[in-house]
């Protein structure tokens, strides 16, 4: 299937500290992409489990749905959704898939990408975003009867549909209902231009997440869920994981960890990190309120008997 260009990899020291943090307590939503056209969403190298995509990477992303010719975009807003709103809803109500349409289209268009994790941040400001990044004739609707929808596609529109909210405090059966609701509206609009011949890409995302959902490992199950395929990552390490109990609270990954020292000593802890794993992590902390990744390594370079790194 269609996935991501890989991109360079990033300088590690650089963003250890934005890994870190993002790992851990960064509001994240799903963000789910399809389209009529083919596109260059292409396997890629750089998500990693536990990766929460930033907002300088969804632009990167979002760049085939500017190039392709036929460009109308829809937008359809929820006000919150969270990767678990897929595994939990489909899985416990049996044959009553809420994201049934959704899922169909996902698997069935010519190109699709789900990225299971986008920040907050990002979606906050991918409207204005996708507003700067073309010519585009705005639709903005919350009048979800679209017998009426006339869209001139002599120029390209974006379509705004912001979704009937789930109301927090309703109960598991009338949210499910709501989604289902939702997703009936992005059948019928989606299949309606389509029937009138019409391409366009779509981006199916929430301004919030619905649940907390720090468990990453099931960001990835869902991600080869809706995608139904699994890339084994070839080209990076797995992940330096520090669990307690049943928990893992950080992931560290990288396809290069080093630093230099003194302006010109090179420490390479790649492999000590991730292949041989001679490194120490005991000293990690991971409560409520202190979430501190320790690396302790003995002996990294010649000349220097140990190394800690927080
Ligand atoms: C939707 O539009 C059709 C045609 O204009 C109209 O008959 C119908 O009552 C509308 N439905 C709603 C819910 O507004
Ligand atoms: C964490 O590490 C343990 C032991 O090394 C491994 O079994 C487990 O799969 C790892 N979990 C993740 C999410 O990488
Ligand atoms: C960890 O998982 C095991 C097996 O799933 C379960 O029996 C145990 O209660 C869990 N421990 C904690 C602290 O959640
Ligand atoms: C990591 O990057 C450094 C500096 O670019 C390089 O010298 C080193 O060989 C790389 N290590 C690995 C394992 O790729
Ligand atoms: C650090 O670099 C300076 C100048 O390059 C050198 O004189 C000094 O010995 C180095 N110190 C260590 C501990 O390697
Ligand atoms: C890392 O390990 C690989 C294989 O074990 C080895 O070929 C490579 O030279 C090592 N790299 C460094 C920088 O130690
Ligand atoms: C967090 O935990 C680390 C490791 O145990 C400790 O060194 C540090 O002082 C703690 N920080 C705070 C703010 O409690």
């Amino acid at each position: 299937m269609r996935q991501l260009n890989p991109a360079a990899p990033a300088p590690l020291l650089c963003t250890l500290a934005v890994l870190l943090r993002t790992a851990l307590s960064v509001d994240h939503v799903p963000v789910l992409l399809w389209s009529t056209q083919r596109s260059q969403w292409n396997p890629d190298a750089t998500l990693h489990e536990g990766h929460i995509v930033s907002a300088q990477e969804l632009t990167v992303l979002l760049q085939p749905i500017f190039t392709q010719n036929s460009r109308n975009l829809i937008l359809f807003l929820q006000d919150t959704l969270s990767v678990d709103d897929f595994t939990y809803l489909s899985e416990s109500y049996g044959n009553k898939n809420p994201f049934q349409n959704v899922q169909e289209m996902l698997q069935s268009s010519p190109s699709s990408l789900v990225l299971p994790a986008v920040d907050c941040e990002a979606i906050r400001y991918l409207l204005s975003f996708l507003q700067t990044s073309g010519d585009w004739k705005l639709t903005h609707t919350t009048n979800l009867n679209f017998s009426q929808l006339e869209l001139d596609t002599s120029k390209p529109n974006l379509l705004v549909v912001q979704l009937q909210p789930l109301v927090s405090g309703l109960n598991e059966i009338s949210i499910q209902e709501a989604i289902a609701e939702n997703d009936k509206i992005i059948g019928r609009l989606t299949m309606d231009l389509q029937e009138r011949g019409i391409h366009f890409s779509v981006i199916y995302t929430a301004a919030r997440p619905s649940r907390i959902s720090r468990r990453t490992d099931v960001v990835w199950e869902l991600r080869r869920q809706l995608m139904a395929t699994e890339d084994e990552d070839s080209s990076s390490y797995a992940p330096l994981n520090m669990t307690t109990g049943n928990e893992t609270c950080i992931l560290f990954y990288a396809s290069n960890f080093s630093l230099t020292a003194n302006g010109s000593v090179l420490i390479d802890l790649t492999n000590a990190t991730f292949v041989t794993q001679n490194v120490d992590i005991s000293s990690s902390e991971c409560s409520d309120v202190n979430t501190t990744l320790s690396l302790k390594y003995t002996n990294p370079v010649n000349g220097i008997s140990s190394l800690e790194i927080r």
